[in-house]
């Protein structure tokens, strides 16, 4: 994996403002709020044609690293829904709960593991002083649905409320399926679903969401040094795609905020204008998940090393993430207003990592009435396309286009002047530097697969 380079001017800009972003995305289709003409749906988005785009190449940015780089793994996609026991088995039923008190005066309501101790300790709410119920309130964050359609003969189950529970259900079978042998992972990238109670900032807790998901399966004396490696590696992965990486960090979880499966945890953490928050857990699962799903479905999960014959349960290193979390730090990341220097409007960019901006690039002709320049840019659209996504422009002045550009981070401009039906060449110009180079046609596929490609 190559690293950006760290653009250390940007790393002191201020916090970007959530609301800029939830507006830039509304206006620029990056993200709509859900059943919006009905009133919307607290905690559930839609992506628009931008946000599908970006949202896409994350996706396949992570799949690229995570499966196609690594010969011991392999990807699976499982349903959402599945048989109700699983959620017995993982813990979920019993476990997944907020823990919630509200406040008799401003009536507002916390969660008792986001409260300060000193609020916790006197029952004070920490917005208006008020007094805080005694008793914590325990809501089940898993969404219930029914299969079947006769009343009586429905089954009652639940929307995944994590995605990683299809790979130890899966397991066996890709065992049996493939030449995979321990050590080895098992990816997917799917929809989870919970209640929660407080959804809120955008796309940072949602009730509708996807997570991307490793679990390595290891012998459990390699438990430490696996656990190492994915830790690392997953840092080094956010990092790859942030301007300012010092935002960046691990958080070791105390033993009193563990999940229930969890036997030690890091999570990645990213700093914006939230605090620092969860972009990323590394779970320490050991055997809980193969052992309790074994112990409740009666199969026998253990797994057989085929040199040394030994049997065991193997141990589960998790690395699991948001891909909605992503894009918005990722927006977060990118988002800047610089100063014009003629004391006009500002410049609204997104300094989006190529390889994930929605739009690769634009192609314009100078002037929309000059036929010749309008058949060479649109013909130049026309053969970038068949490789990237481009978007051809001839609305307004060229400054106008490069702004409406730089506003949803596309990368490279390309401008078809009177100098391009003279000798084939074009004007690139570059996103954050603004820099301008006379390209010949023939080599833009190239030069443009070149800076948008992972690798
Ligand atoms: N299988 C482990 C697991 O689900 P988690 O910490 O609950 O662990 C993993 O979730 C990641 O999923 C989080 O780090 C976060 O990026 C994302 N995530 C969790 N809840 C979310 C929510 N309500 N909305 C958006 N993303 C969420």
């Amino acid at each position: 994996m190559t690293q950006t380079e760290d653009k250390s001017t940007v790393n002191d800009t201020p916090f970007v403002p959530i609301e800029k972003i939830v507006s830039l995305c509304k206006r620029r289709g990056f993200v709509y709020p859900n059943s919006e003409i009905y009133g919307g749906v607290a905690g559930i988005y839609d992506f628009g044609p931008l946000g599908v785009e970006m949202r896409n190449n994350i996706r396949r940015y992570w799949w690229w690293s995570m499966v196609q780089n690594h010969d011991n793994v392999v990807g699976i996609e499982g349903a959402t829904i599945t048989h109700p026991r699983v959620w017995e088995a993982s813990g979920h039923v019993e476990n997944f709960v907020d823990r919630l008190v509200d406040c008799k005066k401003c009536k507002r309501r916390f969660r008792i593991d986001h409260l300060a101790p000193e609020n916790l300790e006197q029952h004070k709410c920490p917005v208006c002083g008020g007094e805080l119920t005694a008793e914590p309130r325990v809501f089940n964050l898993l969404m219930e649905t029914y299969l079947g359609v006769v009343e009586g003969d429905r089954m009652k189950t639940y929307l995944r409320g994590e995605a990683c529970q299809n790979i130890y259900l899966d397991y066996e079978n890709v065992l049996g399926s493939t030449r995979m042998q321990v050590p080895f992972g098992i990816c997917q990238i799917g929809k989870a679903y919970r209640n929660e109670v407080t959804p809120g900032n955008f796309l940072f807790r949602q009730r509708e969401f996807e997570q991307w998901d490793l679990q390595f399966f290891v012998h459990p004396s390699e438990m430490q040094q696996w656990f190492d490696y994915w830790k690392q590696y997953r840092f080094e992965w956010y990092k790859s795609i942030l301007n300012h990486k010092d935002r960046l960090h691990f958080r070791e979880h105390g033993s009193d905020e563990l999940a229930h499966y969890a036997k030690q945890a890091f999570d990645i953490e990213y700093q914006t204008v939230l605090g620092w928050q969860e972009w990323e857990g590394v779970h320490w699962r050991q055997d809980w998940d193969l052992s309790r799903h074994s112990q409740y479905s009666g199969k026998d999960l253990s797994y057989t090393d085929p040199a040394t014959k030994e049997k065991y349960i193997p141990w589960i290193v998790e690395t699991s993430g948001g891909v909605d979390r992503t894009f918005l730090n990722l927006l977060l990341d990118a988002y800047e207003e610089e100063p014009d220097p003629q004391g006009k409007e500002p410049r609204t960019v997104l300094r989006l990592h190529p390889w994930l901006a929605p739009v690769k690039v634009a192609v314009f002709p100078l002037q929309k009435n000059n036929a010749e320049l309008v058949a060479t840019a649109k013909s130049i659209h026309k053969s970038l396309q068949r490789l990237v996504v481009s978007q051809y422009d001839d609305v307004s002045s060229i400054g106008r286009r490069y702004r409406r550009q730089d506003e949803i981070g596309t990368p490279f401009c390309v401008t078809v002047d009177f100098q391009s039906v003279e000798d084939q060449t074009v004007t690139v110009r570059e996103r954050d530097a603004m820099t301008q180079s006379r390209i010949a046609i023939n080599e833009l596929p190239m030069y443009l697969l070149e800076r948008v490609t992972w690798k």
